[in-house]
């Protein structure tokens, strides 16, 4: 097992609220509601959850683009939470964000090569014409695009192609820690699986932690090594990702899983099917209690009047369920 000091990023109790008006009425979006993780080093952990529950304000928190209500978030050591912006500069490149289309963070007047040039001396370092050209040739390739490309406009990629633009771009700061937004969400099904096999092939070749948004269970089980399921601004169950089809213990994990579906014939005849109730509420109007309790077919009283904590079930598996020993396969 890994040893503490193989973490690399731990957030801890963070929260996020967004105070917002509508007229007269004052309301707040608790988008990020005490969650609580860590991320070793050349770990990937997935980020599952329907759409508004909270992932990427998240990630916007690691990267400091939202600054946290209350939290602490160290990163190497460090609690990057509170510190001013100025204190900053020395994560800017060492974290990254890859969004679910780079498209809109691209000048669509710039081409390849400028648009590469631009991270590469954004490290501010003296770097000659020849070492700034053969870097961004060394990206190209890097991310499977051939460097003869590198005088094209972002408009004349096509979706996959910008995505390898997008990570290129991101790798030109040479960072520790990429949080990666849906970055397949948009990609049609075959081009979704060759951008996940460049994800995993980059995080072994340059020793990358990633954390990996989506909504879609079934592209982070492909690959993440640790999955961490939100409902509403809540982190309701954690796992090895191995576990995650053979026990699935909240009934969000499982309805989630439930809509996967499999090739194998039996499975798919025996497994069970948790089909959602009603839709996610509004997070300016969070249920008491356990946040799933309204749409959850296994709730009893208790539910809808105290929240259930993240709880360890033993094997590095965490259940915000008060019934979470109940419904494990492993008691
Ligand atoms: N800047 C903001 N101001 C107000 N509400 C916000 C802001 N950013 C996000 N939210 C709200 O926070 C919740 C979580 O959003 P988000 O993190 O984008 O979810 P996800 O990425 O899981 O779809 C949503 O209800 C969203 O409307
Ligand atoms: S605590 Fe109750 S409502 Fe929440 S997931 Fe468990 S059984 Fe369902
Ligand atoms: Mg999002």
């Amino acid at each position: 097992m890994a040893e503490e000091k193989d973490v690399i990023l731990d957030v801890q109790n963070l929260k996020m609220y967004f105070r917002t008006a509508k007229g007269f009425n004052k309301q707040t979006v608790k988008a990020v509601d005490d969650v609580s993780f860590s991320v070793k080093k050349g770990q990937t952990l997935g980020l599952v959850g329907e759409s508004g529950c909270g992932k990427t304000t998240t990630g916007k928190c690691i990267l400091r683009i939202n600054d946290p209500t209350d939290g602490h978030i160290i990163y190497k050591g460090r609690d990057i939470a509170k510190l001013k912006k100025s204190e900053l500069k020395e994560n800017r490149r060492d974290i990254q964000l890859i969004f679910q289309d780079p498209y809109g963070s691209l000048n669509p007047r710039q081409n390849l090569r400028t648009i590469l040039k631009d991270a590469i001396v954004g490290d501010h370092k003296p770097h000659s014409k020849e070492e700034i050209s053969s870097e961004i040739d060394r990206l190209l390739t890097l991310v499977e695009l051939s460097p003869t490309m590198a005088d094209r406009y972002p408009h004349e990629l096509s979706g996959g192609q910008r995505q390898r633009l997008g990570i290129a771009r991101a790798l030109a700061c040479k960072p520790t820690l990429v949080v990666c937004d849906e970055p397949v969400s948009a990609l049609d099904v075959s081009i979704q699986a060759q951008i996940i096999n460049l994800f995993e092939r980059l995080k072994e070749e340059l020793g990358l932690t990633y954390i990996f948004i989506a909504h879609d269970i079934a592209v982070v089980k492909h690959i993440a090594d640790v999955i961490a399921v939100m409902y509403l601004g809540h982190i309701v169950e954690m796992m090895d990702a191995k576990q995650i089809f053979r026990n699935p213990v909240h009934p969000y994990t499982r309805s989630l899983l439930s809509a996967v579906p499999t090739v194998d014939y039996d499975e798919e005849r025996t497994r069970e099917r948790i089909i959602l109730q009603g839709e996610v509420p509004s997070p300016t109007h969070a249920p008491s209690g356990c946040p799933f309790h309204p749409r959850c077919i296994y709730a009893k009283d208790i539910c809808s009047k105290e929240c259930p904590a993240l709880k360890d079930i033993g094997g590095n598996h965490s259940v915000a369920c008060h019934f979470a020993e109940q419904f494990s396969k492993d008691k």
